[in-house]
């Protein structure tokens, strides 16, 4: 979450071209496609991916595939494969992990590379000495704008309520004032979708959604979030999915869930997914050679895992007709900064066209889940200045582009388009947790003696530093739950249900694969991920999805607008 130097050339020539390879034995009659991506480029270098679709016979003894440069192009460092370069011919083979790949199967080799002059792209691949001249869009995706689906799904319908959180909202004293408020349903495990002690399953939810809806318009909100080595930067909300479980990831939860909301009895609601929280961006952020860097992100990017695992949400559920996929974004405090903006649409991209997916089927992006990012700064913007110091060298804003949630999530829509998506992707902003009301809220700027006096003294968002993301102390609830509220955003919602806790505050052995970590610990005086800053979390929390009471209660307290 720290500003970090845009990773330089000199790196990329410094990295070394993989080691020669031994050819794996062709296998049978192989076709495939390839989309070849660009996914960034400055004065001498770029970044590419290299998405290998087998539309041919099962491969089981390893792949190479093969092209020529039409100019100068060099390979440098590539990650889920091993390439080597002889002149301008380029040859990937498998990574000693992933010798298979089954009929209708995605993998994503990249790289970064140097050039000089012109950056064009490569005419033709060969995969196993075959030609691949497939077609670049599936049969089975769903063209744009087809009809089935409207615009924002949240104009003109109801929202789901859940009634296992209303009821705990309701027990508390004061909380019948927003128990009756939609918040969203987590599959947080492969066992929650038959469901919990506690919690009902993914069907019983829908039947329940199906009533409340009597006939009219309901937006039903599920999270999907059980990836393979699940929250790789955190302890907190570790899965109980290994790194390598990509399969059972498949077969065990996403299948499933695509079998249950694609029943004919939901087909009149509009079912909005949030896919998986926080894992693309982590792959940007929290990787190796970044001063933020964890050995679980590092696996997890070269093991190629949350890239295909989302891809496999994307498509299995996009391809049922009333399903709205909408991506994890992060927030403004973790993505605002230049060098994991760009960069951080761009892996959503790769991700969208992974296992077999394409960019259609994402309806949007959503920022700030279960995050406390405040939606608006109201007393200082990214424009100001104080003493001929820019607000931007604020020891808070710290050279990040964006001070507040609403003006991050709008850029990012703008971004995505650039990066490939449908031009009219939609954002949703999680406000169950920022509202940042109460008696400490400022009522005006802060004083002009210094940039930092400014800032800190005019900011609403009250958290020792932006990084910190577990039972923030001093929060409210949020804008309620609203549709179309601002231009590009198709609603403000509910995701992380008020009064569930982030994390546990010491450690609490549980059967849900929950770690322990310390950024929901008061006494931790943190790590690079908030620049070694106190984590601000509140004492005493349960784990992580369990209730924690004194937080419902503070966040009714400091609720803003107020209740
Ligand atoms: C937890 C999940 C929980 C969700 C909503 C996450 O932090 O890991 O188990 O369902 O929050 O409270």
């Amino acid at each position: 979450m720290r500003l970090q130097a845009a990773l330089g050339v000199t790196t990329l020539l410094a990295a070394t071209t993989a080691a020669a390879l031994t050819a794996p034995a062709a296998s049978a009659a192989p076709g495939c496609k390839v989309d070849y991506t660009i996914t960034n480029q400055w004065n001498t270098g770029f970044g590419a991916t290299v998405a290998i679709t087998n539309l041919g016979d099962s491969i089981s003894g390893g792949w190479t595939l093969e092209w020529e440069f039409p100019g100068d192009q060099q390979v440098g460092q590539g990650w889920n494969g091993q390439f080597s370069q002889q002149a301008n011919r380029v040859t990937v083979s498998n990574p000693p992990w992933g010798a298979s790949l089954a009929t209708g199967a995605t993998v994503s080799p990249g790289f970064n590379g140097t050039f000089t002059g012109t950056n064009d792209k490569p005419a033709t691949f060969k995969l196993n000495g075959v030609t691949c001249n497939g077609t670049t869009t599936p049969p089975t995706d769903p063209p744009p704008g087809n009809g089935a689906r409207v615009d924002n799904p949240y104009v003109g319908a109801k929202v789901y309520v859940n009634p296992d959180w209303s009821a705990r909202a309701a027990a508390e004293p004061g909380g019948s004032a927003i128990a009756n408020q939609p918040t969203g349903v987590w599959m947080d495990r492969i066992a929650a979708i038959n469901g919990t002690t506690g919690a009902r399953g993914l069907r019983a939810h829908l039947d329940e959604a199906v009533q409340q809806a009597g006939g009219s318009p309901l937006v039903f909100q599920v999270v999907i979030y059980n990836l393979p080595g699940r929250d790789c930067s955190a302890l907190a909300s570790n899965g109980e999915l290994k790194a390598d479980e990509l399969p059972r990831y498949k077969t065990e939860y996403i299948d499933p869930i695509a079998a249950i909301l694609g029943d004919s009895k939901y087909a009149d609601l509009r079912i909005v997914t949030i896919i998986e929280i926080d894992s693309l961006p982590n792959l940007i952020t929290n990787v190796t050679p970044r001063p933020t860097a964890v050995p679980q992100c590092d696996t997890m990017k070269a093991n190629g895992n949350y890239v295909n695992g989302v891809g496999y949400a994307l498509a299995k559920l996009g391809a049922i007709p009333n399903v709205y996929n909408y991506v994890d974004a992060g927030h403004h405090g973790w993505l605002g900064w230049d060098d994991n903006f760009s960069a951080s649409a761009q892996i959503m991209a790769q991700a969208a066209r992974a296992s077999g997916s394409t960019v259609n089927n994402v309806h949007g992006f959503i920022a700030n889940t279960a995050n406390y990012s405040a939606l608006r700064e109201p007393y200082f913007t990214i424009n100001d200045n104080v003493n001929g110091q820019s607000v931007r060298q604020s020891k808070w804003v710290d050279w990040n582009r964006y001070t507040d949630e609403l003006s991050y999530a709008k850029a990012f829509r703008e971004e995505t388009v650039r990066a490939g998506f449908p031009s009219n992707v939609g954002m949703l902003i999680d406000t169950s947790r920022n509202g940042w009301g109460g008696s400490a809220r400022p009522t005006g700027p802060g004083p002009t003696t210094s940039v930092d006096a400014y800032v800190n003294g005019g900011r609403v968002d009250r958290r020792i530093h932006l990084g910190n993301w577990c039972n923030q102390a001093g929060a409210g609830l949020g804008e309620r739950p609203k549709a179309a509220p601002e231009a590009g955003i198709d609603a403000y919602v509910w995701i992380k249900p008020p009064g569930e806790s982030d994390g546990s505050s010491k450690e609490i052995a549980n059967e849900e694969g929950k770690g322990f970590d310390r950024m929901c610990d008061p006494t931790y005086t943190g790590n690079p991920r908030n620049n070694n800053n106190m984590s601000g979390a509140k004492a005493d929390a349960p784990l992580s999805g369990h209730w924690f009471s004194a937080q419902f209660q503070e966040l009714l307290r400091n609720a803003y607008p107020p209740l």
